[in-house]
């Protein structure tokens, strides 16, 4: 049943005033906004499945849940990036440590569906259990389901199987959706199960497309937004859905299509990957530029960005446009413009925000789309092996202020006040009269200025390319500030006290001024925290540096209740943790990270991880009197401002051990090449018309691998003829993803390898690879006969289809075969990946005769193979496998984040395919790069127990090949982590 305007109104009862009168959008909607009667207050308390109904609004300020208004801070990340669920909470418990208050999600089709009408959501594929782990970490969750993603993903998250279909994807064509209703009517059921507005979950949002910009103003495109919007409402999504616009081009504004006579349940979300070295856009509320402008194309809506480029994918290496590595991406945008560019979209009125991404993780199996290698590391704040980078610095403040500082849920424009040299945003909040300034600096130089603010010329420094923000009056509990020079991060009451933490950059003099009628009384807990009380202001300024938390009490009165001031830079500001429980808020300070806090009885109960040795402070509630960290009683003394202190700081981690990686076994394969192997058993290559965009060449038929079934990972080609006399040259047309290449031997003998084109700069983006390999026949091969022509196509992934052109359709494989000099007729067979692995899915392996016969999997007996050392110089062309076993012993409680690095000479032609415990977490390419680490995930990787590691090695002819140098390597470890549960490795 779809929901009717009606339903939604008594399911949102009153305090969704904001939804039924100013979330109605579209052309002609109210210009009164209901936030006027939204006033500025408490945000709702964290998200749980806490089994009561919620109601999810908006008005053109924020969100609403249950008529409060809400700040999304959300980042993004990938669970089949992740194939270890344990892991899940791992990253979910540091991003909410970290400020966010959301995680949104993409699901990929592909990972879900190994064949038409099948559907595998278990193991690393259980979207259910990401949701309850998302709910119990007490995170919103945004769902991405597609059905097209892009995301870097083979097909951009399209099936293989679709590629074999009819239908046109991305638009109302009823073949495609039928699919598309199959796949939403599977992920629907399990989302709806956890939809906050019920509270058995905590998703929020939901996106019905991806950056669709294709067919906007046909029939196609608006009634394939109109079905999905009526589908997945039948499937009981009843939160807000919304549409992801690529870059700024007013695509699907409310009104824009049919949603079924609903109203004010859609939101107008835009993406922006600005690049770093230019000035931030302006691209919310208060810029310019109308339909094309970004948040300006909907005004009724609130400010939202489903995607906010927090870092930017890597390309293969290579010869012209190289791909650089994520350090990279990470160096470009670092924290610094992490900070400038999310205070301005603040600035603009943006009030949903989510990064992508927060954590990229691994493409691993055949998961990767073309332009990228497996790494999706994306340069994010927090990387591939789960450690936190200097990026979550301006992450964690601005993400706890904005949960923590109501008045920023609400601002509006405010009359211009200028520091010269910077440019300035001026917001205040209609409620509270708070004001704030965003001052950004986009020279490359340092910028000193003065802001005038309450009365007063404030001198600012904003270092070169980075932003601060400041406020002015602001309530702090019951006190009121007349300004800060520090940027707000936290508001809060622990125990009897208020408490306000105020950041900035190490180095700098911060300054602020409490009003107060008479001099309040002052403990000094640190000397350097100066003050001067003049004429009704209380003039505060703190030295910041040195990783310290610099404090001052402002003693209570009989009007006032105590104020806690601490002063933070940022090493020590990404150390202080807020929470909320229901017996009151905490606030711990000193180690990396708090995952969990809970008080029973009389003690507070933490866990988290230290790498340091670190202090333990704790401001709570009256009455606490114990700490318990990860389960062992703390010793604390009470200090002079409440809080519980260690008495001796929490260990560090102990030195973590990885053994060296030795005991190889080795051993050829791919039979397939000689003459006499038995492909009986294959599919004959005899179709004749395909659903491909790729033309079926005249005279032959079709090879594409997609047609016979074989969508991921290497294929082969067998084609048999008679008489190869008078054959000068075999011409084997052919189509990949980047970096393809192809193999061929006749029978048995090397004809030599092909490698697709390194693209360049200006063909990066042209998709999908074609070229033909013209392979010379030796005379001494010409004969009478039966002949074999054995072909090896390494054909990478499906192009992305972001532009709705079935781009995903290209051919993969052989295209087409002919000769010069002759022209027997061939009989093909073909042989790709074999039934999916029932666990590791359908992306995990490709076609190699090893991958068929097990050779990737744990317990394949090898003690017949040859023993060998590495590193190796060989001269072959075809597969060599190697592999190992490997024992780790990390201790418990320890989280070791581990990873493997190859390293060679890099002119050698050679790849490999990795396997760990029969996962394939990726393909290193020697002599292309530029990734040398790959992330072994625990779970996956037994951290306490014995591990199989197995290399397919793909050599070329013209080169030596390795392996080369092969070693385990340390990303990172903790004493703390979350319990990990090995990952099902099933073996031989
Ligand atoms: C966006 C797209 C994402 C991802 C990103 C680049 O345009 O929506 O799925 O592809 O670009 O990483």
């Amino acid at each position: 049943m779809a929901l009717s305007r009606r339903s939604f109104s008594a399911l949102a009862g009153t305090a969704a005033l904001g939804l039924a009168l100013g979330g109605s959008g579209g052309p002609g909607a109210p210009a009164a906004y209901a936030a006027r009667s939204v006033p500025t207050g408490p945000p709702p308390p964290e998200p749980h499945a806490d089994g009561r109904p919620h109601t999810v609004g908006f008005d053109h300020y924020s969100l609403l849940v249950d008529g409060r208004r809400l700040v999304l801070w959300s980042g993004e990340m990938h669970p089949f990036r992740l194939p270890s669920p344990s892991l899940w909470w791992d990253v979910l418990q540091k991003m909410r440590a970290h400020g966010h208050n959301a995680v949104s999600i993409c699901v990929a089709w592909n990972y879900h569906s190994p064949a038409p009408d099948r559907y595998d959501f278990t193991g690393v594929r259980d979207l259910d259990l990401f949701l309850r782990t998302a709910a119990e970490t007490g995170l919103y969750v945004v769902v991405r389901p597609g059905p097209y993603i892009n995301a870097e993903v083979d097909g951009g998250g399209l099936p293989g199987w679709l590629t074999a279909a009819p239908g046109t994807a991305r638009t109302a064509d009823p073949a495609y959706l039928r699919h598309v209703d199959t796949w939403l009517t599977h992920v629907d059921a399990i989302v709806s199960r956890h939809l906050y507005t019920r509270g058995t979950g905590t998703v929020l949002l939901y996106q019905i497309e991806n950056e669709y910009d294709s067919h906007v103003d046909e029939p196609a495109g608006r009634d394939y937004m109109a079905h999905l919007y009526r589908k997945v409402r039948r499937d009981g999504i009843d939160v807000p859905l919304f549409h992801n616009d690529k870059g700024r081009n007013g695509h699907w504004v409310p009104g824009s299509f049919d949603t079924g006579g609903e109203k004010g349940r859609w939101l107008y979300g835009f993406d922006g990957y600005p690049s770093p070295s230019r000035t931030p856009p302006d691209w919310g509320h208060f810029g310019t530029g109308g339909r094309t402008g970004g948040a300006t194309a909907s005004p009724h809506t609130p400010g939202f960005v489903p995607e906010f480029g927090g870092g930017w994918f890597d390309p293969w290496g290579g010869v012209s446009f190289r791909g650089k590595g994520y350090a990279e991406a990470r160096r470009t945008r670092d924290a610094a413009y992490e900070r400038r560019f999310h205070l301005t979209n603040l600035a603009n009125g943006i009030t949903l925000h989510n990064v992508y991404m927060t954590f990229g993780g691994t493409s691993w199996g055949w998961l990767p789309a073309p332009v990228v290698y497996t790494s999706y590391d994306y340069g994010a704040a927090l990387d591939e092996g789960r450690q936190p980078t200097d990026k979550l610095v301006p992450m964690h403040q601005i993400g706890h202020m904005l949960q923590r500082v109501p008045d920023f849920a609400k601002l509006d424009r405010a009359p211009e006040v200028k520091a010269a040299g910077l440019t300035t945003y001026h917001l205040t909040n209609p409620d509270t009269g708070a004001h704030v300034h965003v001052l950004r600096n986009d020279h490359d130089k340092d910028v000193t200025s003065t802001l005038p603010v309450g009365g007063t010329d404030l001198p600012v420094t904003v270092p070169a390319r980075d932003a601060r923000l400041m406020v002015a009056g602001l309530s702090l509990g019951q006190r009121r500030l007349r300004y800060s020079t520090a940027q707000p991060m936290l508001l809060m009451s622990a125990g009897r006290q208020d408490v306000a933490v105020f950041t900035g950059w190490s180095g700098e003099m911060v300054s602020l001024a409490l009003e107060a009628a008479e001099e309040p009384l002052v403990t000094r807990l640190d000397p350097d925290v100066a003050y001067v009380y003049d004429q009704g202001l209380m003039r505060v300024t703190a030295p910041l540096g040195g990783g310290r938390l610099l404090r001052m009490l402002v003693q209570g009165d009989g009007e006032n209740r105590p104020l806690l001031l601490l002063f933070a830079d940022e090493a020590a500001s990404v150390r202080l943790w807020p929470r909320d429980t229901p017996s009151g808020s905490l606030l711990v300070y000193g180690p990396e990270l708090l995952r969990t806090a809970a008080l029973r009885d009389s003690a507070v109960h933490l866990t988290g991880d230290t790498v340091e040795a670190a202090g333990l402070e704790v401001w709570g509630p009256r009455g606490i009197e114990r700490v318990v960290w990860n389960g062992g009683a703390v010793r604390t003394s009470v200090s002079g401002s409440a809080s519980l202190c260690s008495a001796a700081p929490l260990p560090g981690v102990p030195k973590v051990e990885l053994p060296p990686l030795g005991g190889w076994r080795a051993r050829t394969e791919n039979p397939e090449s000689g003459p006499n192997f038995d492909d009986s058993g294959w599919r004959l290559a005899d179709k004749s018309a395909s659903y491909s965009t790729t033309e079926v060449p005249k005279g032959q038929p079709v090879l594409f691998a997609d047609d016979y079934g074989f969508h991921y990972g290497d294929v082969w080609y067998r084609g048999t003829f008679t008489d190869s006399t008078g054959i000068e040259a075999v011409e084997l047309a052919y189509s990949t993803g980047t970096q393809g290449l192809l193999m061929a031997w006749l029978d048995g003998e090397p004809l030599g390898t092909h490698r697709m084109p390194v693209p360049d700069s200006r063909t990066i983006r042209k998709g999908s690879w074609a070229d033909t390999a013209v392979l010379p026949v030796r005379p001494e091969r010409r004969s009478p006969g039966r002949h074999v022509l054995s072909v090896l196509v390494r054909r990478m992934q499906h192009d992305q289809d972001g532009r709705a052109q079935d781009t995903h359709k290209a051919a993969r494989g052989l295209t087409a075969a002919s000769f010069t000099g002759a022209s027997p007729k061939v009989r093909w067979r073909i042989q790709g990946e074999a039934a999916p692995d029932p666990v590791r899915g359908p992306m995990n392996n490709g076609g190699l005769f090893g991958e068929r016969e097990g050779w990737h999997l744990p317990g394949f007996p090898d003690r017949d193979w040859e023993a060998v050392d590495f590193p190796r110089a060989e001269r072959r062309q075809g597969v060599t496998w190697y592999r190992t076993t490997f024992p780790l012993a990390v201790p418990p409680g320890i989280d070791a984040s581990i990873g493997l690095v190859m390293e060679d000479d890099p002119s050698r032609a050679y790849r490999a395919q990795i396997f760990l415990n029969g996962w394939n977490m990726g393909q290193y390419v020697n002599d292309v790069g530029p990734q040398h680490t790959f992330v072994l995930p625990n779970g996956i990787l037994r951290t306490r127990g014995t591990n199989t590691l197995a290399l397919a090695v793909l050599s070329e002819f013209t080169t030596l090949s390795g392996p080369g140098r092969v070693r385990l390597t340390l990303l990172g470890a903790a004493a703390g982590g979350v319990p990990v549960t090995p990952v099902a490795s099933p073996g031989r």
